[in-house]
């Protein structure tokens, strides 16, 4: 599986812009899906049928992970080829400074600070700028609305694994693995990637709408409280897959979250419940959308989100995979 999360990661997706992360995905499922469509924002929704077993209540289920990733945007070029650029998604301007970002050409840009005047001040994104190494205004090669996002390559340290955009191409990974062992199931099984979750859970508010679930699980990436004072939260790298109960944007449905659990121990993999006080996922969307979704969230515990060096445990990812081909593969009462 380390290949799949390897290649998925170091693919150039800022959100809106989540094409190659798709091709990535279409290649890795070909021939393990029923049905495999795109809709209008660019989601990828994937089917797989369920096998219909008497006595036994097919859902339609959908899980859901984002292809897109935290990027930067040109705002503006000026007369010596320098970019201003904002933000996409939650950029955290030190995360800038030293860092490289990639346009969707390949080429490579170096993000430049303003003199500092107040050294204690916080560093800004609107006193940084993009040099992609040319002498004027002429070779600059970019224009206002170009996209890119950090470049850095996938490391594999054994038990832990370092990347940009674990955030959320290791949710697509957990997704594509746990279609590929998916045997039977006897549920209607919808694995959405989505499009421009960082940018307000947009591609998820569509697909959802477009798949009509009665159950789903958002899978995504949540903060720890394991480094050196880091804010407190229960949840930790290496400790099982976190099943979500609250963050900013929902509350998970209890029966989802008890599925997982009952699941988790049936299976005896380790698990931890999380409350995370910022940030939410495509769940959020799916939960509220027509008439009401019982949605549940499972969580890769992530250290350094949303910085180009974010950081995993092999095990969680491997029982995130096990717990879903768990849950997928027998009945469900909520
Ligand atoms: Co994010
Ligand atoms: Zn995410």
């Amino acid at each position: 599986m380390k290949e799949l999360i390897a290649e998925l990661t170091e693919t150039w997706g800022p959100s809106g812009n989540e094409d190659a992360v798709r091709k990535v995905i279409e290649k890795s499922i070909t021939g393990h899906a029923d049905e495999v469509r795109v809709d209008a924002l660019g989601n990828l929704i994937v089917l797989k049928k369920g096998n219909v077993k008497k006595g036994v209540d097919k859902r339609r289920i959908m899980l859901a992970a984002h292809m897109d990733e935290i990027g930067v945007i040109v705002s503006h070029v000026d007369e010596k080829g320098f970019l201003r650029f904002s933000a996409i998604g939650g950029v955290f301007p030190p995360t800038l400074l030293g860092s490289r970002v990639q346009f969707g050409d390949g080429k490579i840009g170096v993000i430049g600070r303003e003199r500092v005047v107040k050294p204690d001040e916080a560093p800004r994104m609107d006193k940084m700028f993009i040099d992609v190494g040319s002498p004027d205004k002429g070779h600059v090669g970019r224009r206002v609305g170009d996209a890119a996002c950090f470049t850095r390559p996938f490391v594999d340290l054994g038990q832990r694994l370092v990347a940009k955009a674990f955030d959320d191409r290791i949710g697509c990974a957990v997704l594509v693995q746990t279609l590929l062992g998916l045997k039977t199931t006897p549920h209607d099984v919808y694995f959405v990637f989505t499009t421009q979750e960082e940018v307000g859970v947009r591609g998820a508010t569509t697909s959802a709408f477009g798949v009509e679930p009665e159950i789903a699980v958002a899978v995504d990436v949540t903060l720890t409280g394991d480094t050196p004072e880091a804010p407190t939260m229960a949840v930790a790298l290496g400790a099982g897959p976190a099943i979500k109960v609250k963050d900013r944007g929902m509350l998970a449905h209890v029966g989802v979250k008890n599925w997982m659990v009952s699941t988790a121990e049936r299976l005896k993999l380790p698990y931890q419940f999380e409350v995370l006080d910022a940030g939410s996922t495509d769940g959020m969307a799916i939960q509220t959308s027509r008439a009401g979704v019982a949605t549940g969230v499972l969580s890769i515990p992530t250290r350094y989100v949303h910085s180009p060096s974010e950081m995993v445990d092999y095990d969680d990812v491997r029982h995130s995979v096990e717990l879903l081909l768990g849950m997928l593969s027998s009945p469900v009462s909520l």
